[in-house]
C-alpha cells in the first residue's frame, strides 16, 4: 500500500489532547453539500468556522469508511478509503487541511475488533478452511467455546457465534453477527492494522478513537475481556505510533469500570486517553438525586493515571446512554428516572439526547455542561447538544440520536437541499425540539441562546489550564445538595460550586486554608468578599453554579 501525501498541519503542542475540547460528529448527518440527502466532507468543511467559533479544539468523526451501514459505519468494508457518499479521499484531505488551518485537530475511528462481513478479508476467509485469510478471523466447529461470555447487543443477538455455511464452521462476533471479530493472535492482523493507522496518520490525522478495545483476544475460561494479550496488541500499536508519529493520540473506547480501564494507560505506553463511562452515569444520577454523593464517590474511586494521560469525559454520544457497567440498583434508578417510556430503552441503556433527558430544561442543561467542563478530563460535546437538539426514539437502533444537524429555519433546517424523504435520517419534528425551535446558525445571533452560552463556557474553561491539568479536591460542606471542589495547578486555584437541586440552597464552605484570597467569578469577573477564617457562605439558585478564580489581591 503506497502512502498518500501528508496534509500540512499546525504544530501539535506536546500533550495537546490534555487541553482539548472535543466535538464528536457524524459526517453523514452534519452538512450535505451536493443535495443527495447525505452529509459529506465538503459540507463539513463549510461548517468549520461554526466549530472554530464554538471554541472546540478537536473533532472526532464517526466512521467514514466504505460500509454496508448495518451498524452505521462501524461495520467497515474497506479501511483505506472514504465512503463514496461522503466524498473522495481528496475531499477528506481538503477537509483535514481546512480543519488544521483553523487549529482544529481531527481524530478518526479505528475499528480494530471486527470488520463487516462484506469486507473482502472475511468474504475470502469464510469460503474455505484453507483459505489464506481464514486465520484472520476466529473460527470453531462448535458454538460452545468461550461459554458464558456476555452478549453485548442483547436485543438482537442470541449468541456470540454465527454459522458460515460455505465452510461449515462458526465464527466469533462480540457485536452484530454481521461483524466478525478479527483474530489478533495472528501477527498478520496486527501488522495490517498498523498499516491502516500508518495510512491515515500519514495523511495527517491527529489520532484515533479506538473502538471496542477490551474484546480483541479470546481465551477459554475467561470473560474474553481485558486479557493480558489484548494489552500486548495495544502496546504493539502504541510502540509503532511512538516511533513514527509521537505527537498523535490514541483514545480507548473501553466501557469498563475505572479500575479495569486504568491498565489501558499502563505506564503511559498504551492509550493516551480513555473514556470515563461511570462518571457520565453519575453526573445524571447526582442531578436527579439532588445529592453530590454519586459524583464524589466515582471520582474518589478513579485511580491516578500517568502524567501524559487524560480521561475523556462526556455526557452523551452516538450510542445509547450505556448502563452496562453500573450496578443493578443504579440501572433501575436511571431507567426509572430517565427512561419511563419503554421505547427510549435499547440494549442496556437509554437512546436519548442530552436535552430531552433533561426535559429541555435550560438550567439543568447548563449545570450538566458546567460539570462536564470542570471535572478532571478532556470534555467531549456530542454534535447538536450545544444547541439543545432533540431525538426520535422511534427511529430504530440508535438512529434517533443521529438525526441531521439543525442549522437554520430553511429547507431541511439548512442540512441539505434534497427532498426531505431522501435525507439520511429524518429531521426531528416534535414541537419542543424541532428545527424551528433549535437551530445552530440562528442561535449564533441570539445573545442569550444556549449556543452562545456554550461558547462562553468553553472560552472560560480554556482561559486557564487548571481545568485540564489541575488536581481535584472535594470540599465536604454539610449541605449535600451542593457539590464543591477545588481545582489547583501550581499557584492557580479555581473553586467550583454547584447546586444540584431544584431549590435555592445556602452553603457554608470551610475555606480556612485559603484565607486572604479573593474569589473572582469567572464568567462576569465580579469580585466576591475576601475569604476569612470563618466558614464562607454562598447562596445558589436552583441548578446554579459558580466558578471562582482565587486571587491574592
Ligand atoms: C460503537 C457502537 C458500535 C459498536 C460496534 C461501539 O464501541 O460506539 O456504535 O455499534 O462499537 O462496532
Amino acid at each position: 500500500m503506497s502512502l498518500p501525501m501528508p496534509v500540512p498541519t499546525t504544530a501539535r503542542q506536546p500533550l495537546w489532547y490534555k487541553d482539548a475540547v472535543i466535538y464528536q460528529l457524524h459526517v453523514k448527518t452534519f452538512a450535505d453539500s451536493n443535495g443527495d440527502g447525505i452529509g459529506d466532507f465538503r459540507g463539513l468543511s463549510s461548517k468549520l468556522n461554526y466549530l472554530a467559533d464554538l471554541g472546540v479544539t478537536c473533532l472526532w468523526l464517526l466512521p467514514m469508511y466504505p460500509s454496508p451501514f448495518r451498524d452505521d459505519g462501524y461495520d467497515i468494508a474497506d479501511y483505506y478509503s472514504i465512503h463514496p457518499s461522503y466524498g473522495t479521499l481528496d475531499d477528506f484531505r481538503e477537509f483535514l487541511e481546512a480543519a488544521h488551518t483553523r487549529r482544529l485537530q481531527v481524530v478518526t475511528e479505528l475499528v480494530l475488533n471486527h470488520t463487516s462481513d462484506q469486507h473482502t478479508w472475511f468474504k475470502e476467509a469464510r469460503m474455505s478452511r484453507n483459505n489464506p485469510r481464514r486465520d484472520w478471523y476466529v473460527w470453531s466447529d462448535t458454538d460452545d467455546k468461550y461459554r458464558g461470555v456476555r452478549i453485548i447487543f442483547i436485543d438482537t443477538e442470541r449468541s456470540n457465534w454465527a454459522w458460515a455455511p460455505e465452510s461449515k464452521a462458526y465464527y466469533w462476533h462480540r457485536f452484530f453477527s454481521h461483524q466478525p471479530d478479527l483474530n489478533y493472535d495472528n501477527p498478520a492482523v496486527r501488522e495490517e492494522m498498523w498499516n491502516v493507522m500508518r495510512f491515515w496518520l500519514g495523511l495527517g490525522v491527529d489520532g484515533f478513537r479506538v473502538d471496542a478495545v477490551p474484546y480483541l483476544i479470546e481465551r477459554e475460561g475467561t470473560s474474553c475481556e481485558n486479557l493480558p494479550e489484548t494489552h500486548d496488541v495495544v502496546k504493539f500499536l502504541r510502540a509503532n505510533l511512538a516511533e513514527h508519529f509521537p505527537d498523535r493520540m490514541l483514545l480507548a473506547d473501553a466501557n469498563q469500570p475505572p479500575e479495569l480501564v486504568r491498565p489501558y494507560f499502563s505506564e503511559g505506553d498504551e492509550f493516551h486517553m480513555a473514556f470515563h463511562f461511570p462518571l457520565m452515569t453519575r453526573m445524571f444520577m447526582a442531578v436527579r438525586l439532588e445529592d453530590r454523593k454519586p459524583l464524589v464517590e466515582v471520582i474518589e474511586r478513579t485511580p491516578e493515571i500517568p502524567e501524559t494521560c487524560q480521561w475523556g469525559i462526556f455526557l452523551r454520544n452516538h450510542d445509547e446512554l450505556t448502563l452496562e457497567m453500573v450496578s443493578d440498583v443504579e440501572r433501575a434508578y436511571m431507567i426509572d428516572e430517565y427512561a419511563r417510556d419503554p421505547a427510549s430503552r435499547i440494549y442496556l441503556g437509554i437512546r436519548r439526547r442530552l436535552a430531552p433527558l433533561l426535559d429541555g430544561d435550560r438550567r439543568r442543561i447548563e449545570l450538566m455542561n458546567g460539570l462536564l467542563m470542570s471535572m478532571p478530563g478532556s470534555p467531549i460535546i456530542y454534535y447538536g447538544d450545544e444547541i439543545g437538539m432533540g431525538d426520535n426514539i422511534y427511529l430504530g437502533d440508535r438512529n434517533g440520536v443521529r438525526t441531521p444537524m439543525q442549522w437554520n429555519g430553511g429547507w431541511n433546517a439548512g442540512f441539505s437541499t434534497a427532498d426531505p424523504e431522501r435525507l439520511a435520517q429524518p429531521q426531528i419534528s416534535n414541537h419542543q425540539f424541532c428545527y424551528q425551535a433549535r437551530k445552530g446558525e440562528s442561535q449564533t445571533r441570539a445573545d442569550h441562546s444556549l449556543l452562545n452560552w456554550m461558547r462562553r463556557l468553553i472560552s472560560v474553561r480554556q482561559s486557564t489550564a487548571v481545568f485540564s491539568r489541575g488536581t481535584t479536591t472535594f470540599l465536604m460542606p454539610a449541605n449535600h445538595r451542593v457539590l464543591a471542589y477545588l481545582r489547583s495547578l501550581g499557584r492557580e486555584q479555581v473553586l467550583c460550586v454547584y447546586n444540584l437541586s431544584n431549590s435555592a440552597q445556602a452553603v457554608e464552605l470551610d475555606l480556612q486554608s485559603l484565607a486572604g484570597a479573593v474569589p473572582i467569578e469567572m464568567f462576569g469577573r465580579s469580585l466576591f468578599p475576601r475569604i476569612g477564617e470563618l466558614p464562607y457562605m454562598l447562596t445558589l439558585e436552583p441548578y446554579a453554579f459558580f466558578w471562582f478564580r482565587l486571587r491574592r489581591l
